[in-house]
């Protein structure tokens, strides 16, 4: 009863969805705090948190999950290299490029970012990172800027050695680049979230959506699309690509980098006629490679051979524009002519995600992995889901298997 009582308090106050860690994890989370308190009773615990509001910031360290590491999904690096060299910059080259890192954890991520960005030519002068997170506890490891091993995986590191110096198996974040960003203590599930600032050119903002419940889910995506500026990309990890199929926000895709692009109304009012006028004219959807300027792409007629592609493409807009029932009837025909295509299986099981079709989901992540069994994608939605599901054991087999792949 106590605990039910503490979960609702946390998704009021952090929009946590229970069910994304499970309710063990919260009674393991209030336990150590229990004991940390010296208090036995979790009905003395509730009176202990009216008494001292600063219990919160304890307790929420306890509930988070601050796994992050630099270069994570590093897709998503290459894409924001490429949008500010094809684009940004040849459009504003006087301006300060505008970063958002939300949630930054321990600030891997927006560390990352600023690298990418001095990787990619920029100067100090030319940007600006912002790097949000709830936990003070993460945010003073992240200003600290000394890590260990565990914050580097996959297998490039060539980084590391440029921007770091070791010491004692520890890693050192170079001064010249910690002073690039700019740590905000704040709750991206408040109506409020940053309520004063101006807007971004590029906002990150991965690996929290899937922890939040629907309602903050919507309300958080109606904030990030206020703080992006018109043709300003919101990356997010590419799980949680599904959770942003119903807005009006236009997926931009690189490899397996996702990013989203925030149109004007009239790009919008565009974009939702093209597809309700299919299937004459199909718009294809717009990719980005290195040095390749990002445009919405023209638009196309169905000719020959080129129909089964166009079809999965025409999928993909159709999802990335919210008219989920027409994904999926054109996810059947692409498949109905092309059965072993992993893909495929992952955009219909995405789009039965975002329909609440979570059976539907998994027979379709399952699928893609049975035609490709290294499908990453399809590991990380079927995880996820597997978490969701409170099916702690399933995930974590799933995330290891996930992990061996990047090794
Ligand atoms: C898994 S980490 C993600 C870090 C990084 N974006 C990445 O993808 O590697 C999740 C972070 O979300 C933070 N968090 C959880 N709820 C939050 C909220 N309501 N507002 C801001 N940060 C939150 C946690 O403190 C944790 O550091």
């Amino acid at each position: 009863m106590a605990q039910s009582v503490i979960e609702a308090l946390l998704r009021s106050k952090i929009g946590l969805d229970v069910n994304s860690i499970g309710s063990g994890a919260i009674a393991s989370a209030i336990s150590q705090r229990m004991a940390d308190c010296s208090i036995s009773q979790i009905s003395d615990y509730l009176r202990h948190f009216q008494d001292f509001p600063q219990e919160w910031d304890a307790l929420i360290d306890r509930v988070i999950v601050p796994e992050t590491w630099f270069f994570r999904e590093p897709e998503s690096f290459a894409l924001l290299k490429s949008y500010v060299l094809s684009e940004w910059l040849p459009k504003k080259p006087q301006c300060v490029l505008r970063v958002l890192s939300v949630p930054c954890a321990t600030g891997e991520e927006p560390y990352s970012i600023a690298i990418a960005l001095l990787e990619a030519g920029l100067t100090s002068a030319q940007f600006h990172i912002d790097a949000v997170d709830i936990s003070k506890q993460c945010l003073l490891k992240a200003q600290r800027a000394i890590y260990d091993k565990y914050s580097f995986r996959g297998n490039n590191f060539d980084f590391q050695e440029r921007y770091f110096q070791s010491i004692n198996s520890q890693y050192h974040l170079q001064a010249s680049v910690k002073n690039l960003v700019n740590f905000i203590n704040g709750n991206l599930a408040d109506a409020n979230f940053l309520a004063n600032q101006k807007v971004y050119n590029v906002i990150f903002c991965r690996n929290l959506l899937i922890y939040f419940d629907s309602v903050t889910r919507e309300q958080t995506t109606h904030i990030l699309e206020n703080l992006l500026v018109t043709g300003g990309l919101l990356f997010v990890a590419y799980a949680e690509a599904a959770l942003l199929m119903k807005t009006q926000l236009l997926s931009v895709r690189q490899s397996s980098a996702i990013a989203y692009r925030k149109l004007s109304k009239q790009q919008n009012f565009v974009q939702k006629s093209d597809i309700t006028n299919k299937p004459i004219i199909l718009p294809k959807l717009p990719e980005l490679a290195i040095n390749n300027k990002v445009e919405i792409a023209p638009q196309k007629q169905i000719v020959g051979n080129n129909l089964n592609t166009d079809l999965l493409d025409l999928a993909k807009t159709a999802a990335n524009q919210g008219c989920l029932d027409e994904a999926v009837q054109l996810c059947n025909d692409y498949i109905n002519q092309n059965q072993m295509n992993a893909e495929a299986y992952v955009l219909l099981g995405e789009v039965q995600q975002a329909m609440g079709e979570n059976e539907q989901a998994e027979q379709y992540f399952r699928k893609a992995i049975y035609i490709q069994p290294n499908h990453e994608a399809a590991l990380t939605h079927l995880a996820l889901l597997k978490e969701q599901q409170g099916d702690r054991v399933s995930a974590s087999l799933l995330w290891q298997r996930i992990y061996r792949l990047k090794r």
